[in-house]
């Protein structure tokens, strides 16, 4: 297969292929927090979250959620349906934590009484400023009929997997996901979804099993990222 990278973030490699509407993701260990300011590498997460993110793709993909993800050739790799994406990090959040809790002043772990949304406008030189419908529409970063179907997608991605992750003894926090617009200029979800950018927390200890562990050193972070594989998938990484 022909690959050429065309893209090389924090936490990925964007390949080409040979088919045109096709990528292949590469997934790295390198750990990054703070927009970049903080850097490290955590131990296989690469394969780990690929492994997750297939896993959650396909469980959501049983629910009706059209998303990317079309196969995993490789333990680091996943080929996926190419993307316009929304230069948007969607954030999904039903307990108070990181940024929010610090913004309006609340406990970490205080439940919200509903679902909150929240816009982050994706640009590493501004720090992903949070932005609402009027600035979407005045900047035209999408339509507010792809808004209303992102937002409801978004709320139905949220109840599948905390339903399914509280049978896993897992508190979903709060997530990150992004969208885009595929060939046919419909809109389905994009990236990944893995503790790099979802808080886990264990329903009964509270123990935080994500990304957290690295961003404020907490230890033991890729025993984190593997006891979430483990109890999503039952795999026991080595
Ligand atoms: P970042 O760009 O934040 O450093 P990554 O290292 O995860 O993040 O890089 C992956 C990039 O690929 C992101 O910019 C993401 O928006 C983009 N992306 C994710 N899925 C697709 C897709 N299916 N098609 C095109 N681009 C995608
Ligand atoms: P925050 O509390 O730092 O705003 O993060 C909210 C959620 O979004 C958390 O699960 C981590 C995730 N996230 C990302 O995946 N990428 C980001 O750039 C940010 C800021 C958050």
């Amino acid at each position: 297969m022909e690959k050429k990278a065309i893209y090389e973030g924090k936490a990925k490699i964007m390949y080409t292929t040979d088919d045109p509407d096709v990528l292949l993701v590469y997934y790295k260990d390198d750990a990054t927090a703070g927009n970049g300011a903080k850097k490290g590498t955590i131990e296989n997460k690469g394969i780990m979250n690929n492994k997750m993110s297939a896993f959650f793709f396909d469980l959501l993909a049983k629910e009706g959620i059209k998303h990317h993800y079309i196969s995993m050739p490789s333990d680091r790799e996943m080929l996926v349906k190419k993307l316009e994406i929304v230069p948007l990090e969607v954030i999904i959040r039903n307990v108070a934590a990181g940024s929010l809790a610090k913004r309006l002043g609340l406990k970490e772990g205080t439940p919200m009484s509903c679902p909150v949304i929240e816009f982050c406008y994706k640009s590493d030189e501004l720090g992903d400023p949070m932005v609402n419908r009027y600035h979407i529409r005045a900047m035209k970063l999408a339509t507010d009929e792809e808004m209303e179907t992102i937002e409801s997608m978004s709320l139905k991605i949220n109840d599948i997997l905390t339903k399914f992750l509280k049978e896993k003894n897992v508190d979903l926090i709060d997530f990150k996901l992004e969208f885009g617009r595929d060939k046919n200029g419909d809109i389905i979800l994009g990236d990944e979804i893995s503790p790099d950018n979802c808080r886990f927390w264990d329903s009964t200890t509270h123990e935080k099993l994500d990304k957290d562990r690295f961003r404020r050193d907490l230890g033991n972070v890729e025993d984190a990222y593997k006891e979430m594989l483990h109890r999503l998938t039952g795999e026991s990484f080595k």
